[in-house]
């Protein structure tokens, strides 16, 4: 194990728990180091901070996996498989039992580690797909044997009862289709299937979503081979159900025989499923119109659509371009739900103004009380910056707003008090009032 003692010169915040650090922090960073090799970070006065492991040619040097000076990382392996363990009880213990995010990397103290578990049924059989996403060298090292991995993590779980999903059930999806494994001197090539039993055609599956606070289950229609991230974004959960329950209140009120609704950067269509399967048990007809630039994103979505009977025009646009407008007061709620536009801080004035002209946009379309909902999964983008540049848009678009809703990722996306980048995704809804 390598000990690296940080500068007495440091902000004093690094020692709260920021997975985090450049070389620049250290006194005396090795330039020797393998990636994965056990890391021991200490103060200036040699005091245990965390342990992990780092990498000479990533911008940050050094990741920790753990802040814990009784848990040991020299027989990775081993480790890896405890703390799957762990993360799986952890979600079972927040209600999940379908598809989840299982390791949300730094924020479940796995840097560079992204696995989520989607379970859906085909020919009446069930099945779960791990799709695992490696980001760093080092936690590439920690899982140098997958199947061995998932096939322990799997037989203990139903050992224990936890499961019913045995490991002739289960399929693993190693998506290292990602450019920025290329920075970590990993190497980068199409999403690879191990152990697919039944042969199963993994670029179209109907994802069962059927989380505890969602009133209906979804099956959405996913790629998880090639499908944008790990196939489906499950970061949006919880905020389908705020929005929802808004917008229940808002159609009882006002009884319309009719609601239009909006679903910029739509991917597969989650948030027009999940209000379409509310207002159809509400009996409230319902328009949706679909917008995504994907052609393959809005065919898996008109497919959803089309199984549950859901009206919907699907567009395929660039939503930046000026030839996207949206007919003035038309929608009872737009959903504006973009990619991230900042991947970094220095991106983050051209984000902004590519948010507030999106934004501005959805406020022209909005009929007086209606909704819109403002996304950003940028963490470069704080909270307060999508605020002010919602404001700007309201104000450009001559509209008045007030928030009655906010969200984050839900809680199968957990995040750490002391790793505001991780705290990702933000969700905004506004009640247009004049
Ligand atoms: C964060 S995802 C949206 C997730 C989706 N709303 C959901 O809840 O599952 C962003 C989406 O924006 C789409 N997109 C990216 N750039 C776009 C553009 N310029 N115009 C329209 N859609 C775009 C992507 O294809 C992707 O489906």
């Amino acid at each position: 194990m390598i000990t690296l003692n940080l500068k007495k010169t440091i902000d004093p915040k690094v020692l709260l728990r920021h997975p985090w650090m450049t070389k620049t922090l250290f006194d005396k960073p090795s330039e020797s180091v393998n990636p994965g090799e056990v890391i021991e970070v200490r103060d200036a006065n040699n005091q245990f901070v965390s342990r992990g492991y780092a990498n000479t040619l990533s911008f940050f040097y050094y990741r920790a996996v753990t802040f814990d000076s009784r848990e040991k990382l020299e027989d990775k392996a081993s480790f890896l498989n405890e703390r799957l363990y762990e993360l799986f009880i952890q979600r079972l213990s927040l209600g999940y039992k379908k598809s989840f995010r299982l390791c949300f990397s730094e924020n479940d103290f796995l840097p560079g580690l992204i696995i989520d578990r989607f379970l859906f049924e085909k020919n009446n059989k069930f099945y779960q797909v791990f799709v695992v996403q490696i980001t760093t060298a080092g936690i590439n090292s920690y899982i140098a044997d997958p199947l061995k991995a998932f096939k322990n993590l799997v037989e203990r779980l139903i050992q224990e009862k936890l499961v019913q999903i045995s490991w002739e059930q289960t399929i693993l999806v190693l998506r290292n289709d990602i450019k920025i494994r290329e920075k970590e001197g990993l190497p980068f090539g199409p999403a690879q299937v191990l152990n697919n039993i039944d042969n199963i055609d993994l670029s179209l599956v109907p994802v069962s979503i059927d989380h505890w606070f969602l009133k209906s289950e979804m099956k959405i229609q996913s790629d998880l081979m090639g499908g944008q991230k790990t196939g489906f974004f499950l970061d949006q959960n919880y905020n389908l159900l705020r929005v929802a329950e808004v917008f229940t209140e808002y159609v009882k009120f006002f009884k319309p025989q009719k609601v239009r609704i909006m679903d910029i950067c739509c991917h597969l269509g989650q948030w027009t499923v999940y209000l379409g399967l509310v207002l159809k048990e509400l009996g409230v007809d319902a328009e949706f119109v679909l917008v995504d630039i994907s052609k393959e994103a809005l065919a898996n979505a008109k497919a959803t659509m089309d199984g549950y009977g859901i009206t919907a025009e699907c567009r395929q646009i660039d939503v930046m371009d000026d030839a996207f407008t949206i007919a003035e007061k038309d929608f009872d709620l737009i959903i504006v739900d973009p990619p991230a536009f900042a991947k970094s801080k220095e991106h983050v004035p051209a984000a902004k103004s590519a948010y507030q002209k999106l934004n501005l946009k959805a406020y022209k379309g909005i009929k007086k009380y209606g909704f819109v909902v403002s996304c950003s999964c940028s963490g470069a983008i704080t909270l307060e910056d999508l605020k002010d540049t919602v404001n700007r848009a309201q104000i450009k678009a001559f509209r008045s707003s007030k928030i009655v809703a906010q969200g984050g990722h839900a809680p199968d996306h957990p995040h750490l008090f002391g790793f505001p980048e991780g705290f990702y995704l933000k969700m905004m809804m506004a009640q247009v009032t004049t």
